[in-house]
């Protein structure tokens, strides 16, 4: 690493709404393991190059346990957050631990599991859109759809009712956005998210549905034993602040990078056949994937041809390895049919996305229904205009003002 340079002030600003810093492949060809400094003042080390990203999130030395190692924080006020969080600790971060508790839930996440929700999912979207259609445009359809939709699939896995989902929807936006909001308010959602759990967990035990939080109150790792109360709460928080803003972003992302340049939405009007490859296409291009993935070595290690110290806190910029051209070629050029895609939008290693399935059939779901519902979609403004907001965990645009 090359220490004696003055560190980046990271996260690095992008001027274009739907680019990533131009900065990028600079930093892969000059310095791929580059100095920065985190907003809480803390340094780090940044890879942007796609092999390093992908050798470092695949390598078990690199714990996800930033808390526990003493590494980096990422924010100030972190001790709230979703990094290092006590509720967010109680999911086993590493090792064996970590993989029964993958086991136990990833079972709700198989393939064939998710694609039993495509109609309900399908449902969900057609009520959206109809609901935006009636409000009239222009319409902000990442306020109409790509917001509630998710938010909405994650409380119908946990079993909570539909009166809840506002609640859940404020919850998750709390934790997430660290610098938003201040430690007072993200630890009182924090203790109201717990209070809520705990009384759904009850309420499970006494009567238990057809839902992941019944099935996890019963389900047995192969030691035969389950998850306690906390770390089960903890894993409706973990789907929760993972599986909501995510996917809400990366909607309202992906219709505007296809509208952006209309070619693209009469391509796959043409022929839906492209759907699941545009979708991952989008995905490499720009999922707007916050800072990138935190992690701490307790040992040297040679990463890309340099040492990085132990005791160094690295931060994985998938952003950046997806632009690698020597990963893919024409990089910077969305190819809406590439196939294949080895995208690290969803991570690799041991932590990969568990809601990977879902995030893909949410993401392709609602392009097909808006496909079939609102042919003429367009966006109401300039690509140029589209305003992009980027916090530390996820990003996205502000707004995606549409008409038809
Ligand atoms: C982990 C991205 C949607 C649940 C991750 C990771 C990434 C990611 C990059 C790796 C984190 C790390 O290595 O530290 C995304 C994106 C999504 C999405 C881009 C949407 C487009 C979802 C959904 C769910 C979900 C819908 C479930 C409801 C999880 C969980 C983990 C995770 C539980 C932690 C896995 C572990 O630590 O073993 N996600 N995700 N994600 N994601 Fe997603």
């Amino acid at each position: 690493m090359e220490r004696h340079v003055e560190p980046l002030a990271y996260p690095i600003p992008s001027d274009e709404a739907l680019e990533p810093p131009a900065e990028w492949a600079e930093l892969r060809g000059r310095c791929p393991v580059a100095p920065i400094r985190l907003p809480s003042g803390d340094q780090a080390a940044l890879l942007t190059r796609y092999s390093d990203v992908k050798q470092v999130l695949a390598d078990p030395r690199f714990t996800r346990d930033l808390g526990a190692a003493g590494g980096a924080r990422v924010a100030a006020n972190e001790s709230g957050g979703v990094f290092s969080s006590p509720m967010s600790q109680a999911i086993p971060q590493d090792g064996e631990d970590h993989q029964r508790w993958r086991r136990m839930v990833g079972r709700w996440f198989t393939a064939k599991r998710i694609a039993a929700l495509r109609p309900g999912i399908a449902a969900m979207a057609e009520q959206l859109i109809d609901a935006m259609v009636d409000d009239g445009r222009p319409a902000d359809l990442r306020a109409s759809l790509g917001f509630p939709l998710p938010v909405w699939v994650i409380c119908d896995l946990l079993g909570v009712p539909e009166s809840d989902r506002d609640r859940f929807s404020h919850w998750s936006d709390t934790l997430l956005n660290l610098t938003r909001y201040s430690d007072q308010e993200i630890t009182e959602a924090q203790v109201e998210f717990f209070g809520y759990m705990s009384r759904q967990v009850a309420a499970r035990r006494a009567d238990p549905g057809d839902d992941l939080l019944s099935s996890l109150l019963t389900e047995t790792g192969p030691d035969g034993k389950g998850l306690d109360e906390t770390t089960l709460i903890a894993t409706g928080l973990g789907l929760l602040v993972a599986g909501h803003e995510t996917t809400a972003n990366m909607i309202g992302k992906m219709v505007a990078m296809l509208l952006a340049d209309r070619t693209r939405w009469e391509r796959l009007l043409a022929d839906r056949s492209l759907v699941r490859v545009a979708v991952e296409e989008t995905l490499r291009y720009d999922a707007n994937s916050g800072i990138g993935l935190p992690r701490y070595i307790t040992e040297d290690v040679e990463v890309g041809g340099a040492v990085i110290p132990r005791g160094t806190t690295v931060m994985c910029s998938m952003a950046a390895a997806n632009r690698d051209e020597e990963a893919f070629e024409h990089a910077d050029e969305m190819v809406l049919e590439r196939s294949p895609n080895p995208h690290l939008a969803f991570g690799t290693g041991a932590h990969s996305c568990l809601g990977q399935a879902l995030a893909r059939t949410e993401l392709q779901t609602v392009l097909e229904v808006l496909l079939d519902r609102l042919p003429t979609l367009e966006l109401a403004v300039a690509p140029e205009k589209l305003e992009r907001v980027d916090g530390l965990v996820v990003g996205g645009l502000r707004a995606v003002p549409v008409r038809w």
